[in-house]
């Protein structure tokens, strides 16, 4: 993805994808002061945003992806993704007696530790030199 290192690929998309249904999702709960409506109808155009990305990840994954280093990562995340998306599929089916604010505030923290966990799994797949750079990975 950096300029110079290696051509664009899929999973360049996919993360660009993701990052603009993060940003999304923290706007929708930025505006649910303002319209709770819009809240809803911005929460779920992210979740649908994040889709293909996910098709692709459970595509790569079905084809056997690992990582060189720390595969539990992977691991975790893939279990986090999971419980995102049924939790995501709940709110965006209007299963109205989940629809309340703990359950909410569950779905963004599992969003973000997926995430976060997300962009480690990227970085270890083709910049596992960033975190050499901070001795992360000195003792694998
Ligand atoms: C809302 C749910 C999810 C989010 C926000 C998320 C986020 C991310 C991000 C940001 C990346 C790095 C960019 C990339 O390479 O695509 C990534 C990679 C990956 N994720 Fe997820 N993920 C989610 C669900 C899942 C699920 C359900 C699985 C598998 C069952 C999965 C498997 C993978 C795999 C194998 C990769 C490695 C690289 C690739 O396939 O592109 N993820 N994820």
């Amino acid at each position: 993805m950096f300029p110079g290192s290696r051509p664009f690929m899929l999973s360049d998309l996919s993360l660009l994808i993701q990052i603009s249904a993060f940003f999304l999702l923290i706007y929708a709960v930025y505006r649910r002061r303002k319209s709770i409506a819009s809240h809803g109808k911005i929460a779920s155009v992210a979740f649908y945003l994040v889709l293909p990305a996910i098709f692709y990840m459970v595509y790569n994954r079905a084809q056997g992806l690992t990582l060189p280093y720390y595969n539990w990562i992977l691991s975790f995340h893939m279990l986090l993704g999971i419980m995102t998306i049924i939790t995501g599929i709940i709110f965006v089916t209007n299963q109205w007696k989940w629809k309340i604010k703990k359950y909410m505030d569950l779905e963004i923290l599992l969003w973000t530790g997926t995430f976060l966990l997300g962009i480690t799994v990227y970085i270890l797949l083709f910049y596992p030199v960033l975190l050499e750079s901070v001795s992360l990975l000195r003792f694998v």
